[in-house]
């Protein structure tokens, strides 16, 4: 499906969005975990946490739907029963990396299945560690899913150096730590996203090589209520429409302000952006509130590597508003953005291309420069939600507006994105 946005002179008004992803995913398999019944409220709608929902009903979870709560009935310690099909990941690289930590741990056999774009991702990141923690774990030749687990006798407990910065990884290794007696220690240089650890209530500990984080058994989830503050990840695309357009402001209500999740405002920020926090409440220890947002003028700045991990899923938009500010874009480091839904790098500068834009492509990396030249773009999605959304709003902003192809993939995250935009286009 192609889809069209005309230019827009100003935005107006206030939203609210749906659940964080991240958040979301996490209150899903933790309820499930649990003995009991948990609540999640104002869960994600997007496709990444329906594919969560269905693993876990599938491994014997209750999901129900009440009026305005998910109710969740979770089976216990090790209580999952063995599914009758494969489980379908579908898209999401979170389900897939995370339901692995557990599936280790039962005493049946089953089977990881995802979509295309997730059957190229590596998993080679998840099958090292949860292999030295005894997991049984089968791949193809280029560590790719399908995955077949077979159980093990013992979950150990390891010492982990993340070779790479994910939260993926991390919590992979936490989840199956849940199921040893032994402890199990994560240690990270560039903290990632830490809301794993902020859900279950882990031990975390900040020494000269990094963050350690330790998790066993005892730690293993019991029944809760989550509230899930809105996705500042789905947020980043108005906030930086707002910003862009001229005389416009808008509020976004109970945002996560997660300090492992801000650091896109940061940069926004630094590169002269408006934007003011408030009403900051506290929730399952983790914060959020309201963010107000103003028309701003912006410069590009250097972005710092220890940045990364924090604004990872944030580049793409981070990029669009880079080609309205003064000055050259430049990010390395960000090889990780290869390894995405689709390989990020490469999507941004071939869409970038399309406006006559100056754009180098490195191995870990890319540069920006010049004048947008064509007014009458066709962007591609890729099959990527945040690539559709990103060059979704660049056409907003382009004097003629712009299509994207393949948009209906914008329902991995946020299925209401065009909806949210019509209510606040003016
Ligand atoms: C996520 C971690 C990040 C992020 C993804 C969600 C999570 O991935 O890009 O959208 O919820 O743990 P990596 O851990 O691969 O960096």
């Amino acid at each position: 499906m192609e889809q069209s946005f005309n230019h827009i002179d100003k935005v107006n008004g206030e939203l609210e969005l749906p659940g964080d992803k991240s958040i979301s995913h996490r209150a899903v398999m933790f309820s499930s975990l649990a003995e009991g019944k948990s609540k999640v409220f104002n869960l994600s709608n997007g496709e990444d946490v329906v594919s969560t929902q269905k693993c876990f009903r599938q491994l014997g979870a209750e999901i129900e739907k009440k009026h305005n709560f998910v109710e969740i009935t979770g089976r216990g310690f090790k209580n999952f029963k063995k599914p009758v099909s494969s489980l379908d990941a579908g898209n999401s690289g979170t389900t897939a990396r995370l339901i692995s930590g557990i599936l280790i741990a039962q005493n049946f056999e089953s089977t990881l299945i995802g979509d295309e774009s997730l059957s190229k991702r590596p998993m080679k990141r998840i099958i090292s560690p949860l292999t030295a923690m005894n997991g049984k774990i089968k791949a193809t030749g280029d560590f790719t899913l399908p995955l077949y687990f077979y159980p093990s006798k013992e979950i150990i407990g390891i010492n982990y150096e993340l070779p790479v910065a994910s939260a993926q990884v991390k919590s992979a290794v936490l989840l199956a730590g849940l199921h040893s007696d032994h402890v199990t220690s994560v240690i990270e240089k560039f903290p990632s996203r830490d809301h794993t650890e902020k859900m279950l209530d882990l031990k975390t500990k900040i020494n000269n090589t990094g963050k350690i984080t330790f998790v066993s058994k005892d730690d293993y989830p019991i029944p809760k209520t989550y509230f899930v503050p809105s996705d500042i990840s789905s947020s980043a695309f108005f906030i930086v429409l707002c910003l862009l357009a001229k005389n416009s402001f808008l509020v976004i209500k109970n945002v996560s302000l997660n300090p492992t999740r801000t650091g896109f405002l940061d940069v926004l920020k630094n590169m002269g952006s408006k934007i003011e926090t408030e009403n900051i409440k506290e929730m399952n220890g983790d914060i959020f509130g309201d963010l107000k947002i103003f028309s701003s003028e912006l410069h590009n700045i250097k972005i710092e590597e220890k940045i990364i991990p924090n604004i990872i899923d944030e580049i793409p938009i981070l990029t669009v508003a880079s080609i309205f500010a003064d000055g050259k874009f430049e990010i390395d480091k960000v090889s990780e953005l290869r390894a995405k839904e689709t390989d990020r790098i490469n999507a941004i500068c071939y869409n970038m291309k399309l406006l006559g834009l100056d754009v180098e492509e490195k191995k870990d990396g890319f540069s920006i420069s010049g004048k947008v030249m064509n007014y009458n773009p066709v962007f591609e999605s890729f099959g990527d939600h945040r690539i559709a959304m990103a060059f979704g709003i660049l056409s907003l902003l382009l004097k003629d507006g712009g299509r994207v192809n393949n948009f209906s993939c914008a329902s991995i995250s946020n299925p209401d994105f065009i909806n949210q935009l019509s209510k606040i286009i003016r």
